[in-house]
């Protein structure tokens, strides 16, 4: 055997490490560790929190008593399939000669320093023989505790190549047990979570959507390694493919009970044609690991995307009403004119023209027309966008419109000028989700289309403050008119469609965007980079949302939330209004048809969340209390300082005599300083029964904690925590 570790002495093995070169890939607290063995293979030889002395990782392996390792390679840190390997593959492809097999052998490796904290290691990998090559990339961000690896594939046999498998990272970790909380979901029920103690096997996370990808499954999961984590307590990877696409996410529990995970594009019908000297760029895996739980690794996330991952991360967001669920299609000038008002009127910042606007020879009255024709609809607006927009700038606010360019109804002027545009099987009946297809954004002039969608808009109207851009149906049929390689559809959709949002990007580096898929059927780091802000769901039920944005929240930081005030569910406008502002804040509601103390209470809460929007959009997140355990939801946020909080609180349970028995324990505060609570959102002529001229310690409120006083009657409560 090749390393047969377990069965060394510490003579022989310090042997062995003399002809063996470790790369440690480290960031502030954790380290992942590689090594090159004397037969060139680059195994994994840690993953988890950093050791003060480098020269001891190279021990680690022989504390190990885990049996015979058959293959040699199932430590591979990118492993490879028809040679050695008896596991799922990193990488799979058939050379041009035919031949199925790969075996990569380490060539040579180098770090730089990128700034901000980053560091690039790239390391090349070469087939022994043939001539193909793996370029493994990681970067390390060190503040942040965040890794991302990829690589690109390329090689210079005489003809093309075919990859058919080819995953971003390839993980190896060894624990006595591992626990994966994964997520699924449908239309309004986004991210539900399940956990579940892995057994050998493989189990396998993917999509075969296309497009909307995440709708059934989406690419964010945990890995709690010897327990399940908790949200302070634990081991525990959180990771996600950056891919708007087919993803897949492997994990492997092999023969000696160690878990290796294989993440990337999914290969789904995709098996990859590669000409020689063309390099093949897989996606990002993105993870953080953490070793004291699932929250802290949240803020690693949170602090990394806005950094790094999202458009305008540090910046500010705008408040906004929205129109869809207040009008749908059922609207005119007059009524949009009236909305207009009205959002001056509630006091927030923007006004968001929903769907409905547009397409004349089908009218966009309901979801089955219209899609692709973005003309505004005449009868509906005769003077335009361009006069909404001046409209909007006299009520004193800003104007956002809603588009969905990549999708087509059959009934369109657009489908009947170029049917080769859409993605469907020839020969094959059409099926249709959402009474709509996909265009084909593999097409050059597809892509030209759909950046000029964008552009023609914000041409017109310079002062367009706001896009919310959708994608309501996945890819059935998929078959592209453009690509002569069925077989490259899936990748090179993503891939036209990062070129598009490149291309806006460039002209439009600031413009806030939203990334919407008939609710959150798209979030994923790979979009969000060319994003403002994701719509997580189109269940806006408070009491849904609570669970939701709770989960998302594991992932994505509260500033990239939409979070809409509507009609959903049975809870009160307040309680709606607490949920809502747990992120980015906007109204979907009729305003004109408040009763005048809920008028008075939504105008009030603007102004509130003016006043805290900062520490929710910039501090740390806390979840103190788990709804799905406890009878009480609570979050917190505190900013920088740890001078300001707020601090939010659900009842959850409607049982008799639930409510906040135990006082809730506040986290991430002064030790030392003192601090007063008072309670905002309060309805409009009632008094908070909380006492704001008490002052606590932060030791108090994190050792002792403060009961909200959450109960029935009393079902949100909104505190926040200052420093005195
Ligand atoms: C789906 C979105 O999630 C909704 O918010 C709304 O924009 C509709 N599409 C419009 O058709």
């Amino acid at each position: 055997m090749l390393r047969f570790f377990s069965l060394l002495s510490a003579s022989f093995f310090s042997l062995i490490a003399a002809g063996q070169q470790t790369i440690p890939l480290l960031t502030k607290n954790n380290a992942l560790v590689l090594q090159v063995d004397a037969q060139k293979n680059v195994n994994t030889i840690y993953f988890g929190e950093k050791l003060g002395n480098t020269a001891e990782y190279a021990k680690v392996l022989s504390m190990y008593r885990q049996g015979e390792e058959y293959t040699g390679v199932a430590d591979a840190a990118y492993s490879s399939a028809g040679s050695k390997d008896l596991f799922e593959p990193a990488i799979s492809a058939v050379h041009a000669d035919g031949n199925t097999s790969l075996d990569l052998a380490y060539v040579s490796h180098n770090s730089e320093n990128i700034g901000k904290g980053a560091t690039l290691t790239t390391i090349i990998l070469k087939d022994r023989v043939y001539p193909f090559q793996v370029k493994l990339f990681y970067k390390t961000y060190a503040d942040q505790d965040v890794v991302e690896i990829w690589n690109t594939i390329s090689h210079t046999e005489k003809k093309p190549v075919v990859l058919t498998k080819f995953a971003s990272a390839n993980l190896y970790f060894r624990a006595p047990e591992f626990w994966l909380r994964n997520y699924h979901g449908e239309w309004a029920r986004e991210m539900q979570p399940e956990e579940a103690k892995l057994t050998h096997g493989i189990k396998t996370l993917d999509t075969k959507l296309g497009a909307r990808a995440n709708l059934f499954q989406p690419p964010l999961f945990m890995v709690s390694m010897g327990k399940p984590a908790t949200e302070d307590d634990g081991d525990v990877l959180v990771g996600s493919v950056s891919w708007t696409g087919n993803f897949k996410v492997d994990l492997e529990l092999d023969n000696r009970d160690n878990l290796r995970l294989t993440a990337g594009i999914s290969n789904f019908q995709s098996a990859y044609t590669l000409k020689p000297n063309e390099e093949f760029e897989t996606a990002k895996f993105l993870y953080t690991f953490s070793s004291k739980g699932k929250g802290l690794a949240s803020r690693n996330l949170h602090n990394w995307a806005r950094e790094f991952g999202m458009v305008d991360g540090h910046g500010s967001r705008m408040t906004l009403l929205n129109n869809w669920e207040a009008t749908y299609f059922d609207f005119n000038e007059q009524k949009l004119a009236d909305l207009l008002k009205d959002t001056k009127k509630l006091g927030v910042d923007l006004f968001l023209l929903d769907d409905g606007w547009f397409a004349n020879k089908y009218p966009r009255n309901d979801d089955h027309a219209g899609l692709g024709d973005w003309k505004e609809n005449t009868k509906k607006l005769p003077n335009g966008i361009s006069y909404l927009v001046k409209e909007a700038t006299n009520n004193g606010v800003k104007f956002g419109i809603w588009i969905e360019p990549e999708m087509v109804n059959p009934k369109s002027e657009l489908y009947e000028k170029h049917p080769d545009w859409v993605i469907k099987q020839p020969g094959r009946p059409e099926h249709y989700f959402r009474n709509q297809l996909v265009l084909d954004l593999t097409n050059p002039t597809v892509q030209n289309f759909v950046f000029g969608v964008v552009d023609d808009l914000l041409t017109k109207n310079p002062t367009l403050a706001y896009i919310k851009w959708d994608c309501n149906a996945v890819i059935y049929n998929a078959h592209s008119a453009f690509l002569t390689n069925q077989q490259h559809l899936y990748i090179e959709y993503v891939r036209g469609l990062y070129k598009v949002l490149q291309r806006i990007r460039a002209k439009y580096p600031t413009i806030p965007l939203m990334l919407c898929s008939g609710g959150g059927g798209r979030v994923d780091y790979g979009a969000l980079q060319y994003f403002t802000e994701y719509w997580p769901s189109d269940n806006t039920d408070p009491l849904e949302r609570i669970y939701m944005q709770w989960e998302y929240s594991y992932f994505f930081p509260a500033m990239a939330s939409s979070n809409h005030v509507t009609e959903w569910g049975k809870q009160p406008l307040k309680y709606r209004i607490d949920v809502a502002m747990m992120g980015k804040m906007g109204f979907d509601i009729v305003i004109s048809k408040l009763p005048e103390k809920e008028l008075a209470l939504a105008q009030q809460s603007v102004r509130v969340y003016d006043s805290v929007k900062n520490v929710i959009w910039h501090g740390d997140q806390y979840r103190l209390s788990d709804p799905w355990k406890e009878p009480v939801a609570s979050v917190m946020y505190v900013d920088q300082q740890k001078s300001k909080a707020v601090v939010f609180n659900y009842l959850v349970n409607n049982r008799y005599g639930q409510g906040s028995v135990m006082p809730v324990k506040l986290k991430g505060l002064d030790a030392g300083g003192q601090y007063r609570i008072r309670e905002v959102n309060v309805l409009p002529g009632s008094r908070s029964a909380i006492d704001a001229a008490r002052t606590y310690t932060g030791e108090f409120l994190m050792k002792i904690g403060f009961n909200p006083a959450v109960r029935q009657g009393r079902n949100s409560v909104v505190l926040v925590v200052e420093r005195v």
